[in-house]
């Protein structure tokens, strides 16, 4: 039998660096949707007009996209180019929350996020990759996506650690201009994206995980912990 883990959280919540983690050590297919939204901004800066709502939509439709779903490389390839790197560029996460909260768009990417969740968790594709299902992370998987997965995440942090973390990743630092320069990138887009998704308070059912005080392997084994539960 398989198993979906779907795990929410906001931005600086270690919640990518923690689902590879799980998906890895439980032998998971591993689904980073905020790389698909990352993918999605990609491709409507380079075939739309970011500004035209209905020129995103089509573009999003028609995006040529391929999730790689191994938690140890798990790759983004946009019309056969690896864009890994190019989803993570500054550019790109500040333009991200005006395509995630056209609301067409997220009709799309839900339903590719289905498709993938689906596809990994049925018995037929289990036999024949020895696949025991997935972990999905993002914003909106506990609640819009797979609210009817096994188990259920809200992975948070205090405001503090989530701003020391996403400076340590960004700027290699976590010294006050550090952690100034990064707050367009957690508060702001936080901001933003609490209009459209609910990620900061635990949906009904949902196991919150609060990793303020927690290193990263005491994390992982708290969302192991909940999984064996
Ligand atoms: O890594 P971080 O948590 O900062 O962001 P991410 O997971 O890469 O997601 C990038 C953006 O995609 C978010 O800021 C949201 O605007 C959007 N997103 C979403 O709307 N719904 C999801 N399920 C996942 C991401």
């Amino acid at each position: 039998s398989s198993v979906v883990i779907a795990i929410d959280g906001p931005s600086g919540s270690g919640k990518s660096s923690v689902s590879k983690a799980v998906a890895a050590r439980l032998g998971l297919a591993y689904l980073d949707t905020g790389a698909m939204y990352r993918a999605a901004t990609v491709w409507s800066m380079e075939t739309a007009d970011l500004d035209d709502a209905a020129s995103v939509t089509t573009a999003v439709r028609a995006m040529p996209l391929v999730m790689g779903l191994d938690p140890a490389a798990p790759g983004v390839e946009l019309d056969g180019r690896d864009v890994a790197v190019t989803i993570r560029t500054t550019e790109v996460t500040t333009n991200v929350s005006k395509v995630a909260s056209n609301l067409d768009v997220r009709a799309e990417l839900k339903r590719l996020q289905r498709a993938i969740i689906e596809q990994e968790s049925t018995a037929a594709q289990a036999a024949q990759s020895g696949g025991r299902g997935i972990v999905a992370e993002g914003r909106d998987i506990t609640t819009v996506v797979a609210p009817d997965a096994d188990v259920r995440v809200l992975l948070t942090a205090s405001e503090e650690a989530r701003l020391r973390r996403r400076s340590l990743e960004v700027h290699g630092a976590a010294d006050a201009s550090a952690v100034e320069a990064t707050k367009d990138q957690v508060l702001r887009r936080d901001q933003d994206d609490a209009k459209v998704t609910q990620f900061q308070v635990a949906a009904d059912g949902v196991v919150t995980v609060d990793s303020s005080d927690l290193d990263f392997e005491q994390t992982v084994d708290a969302v192991l912990a909940v999984v064996a539960q």
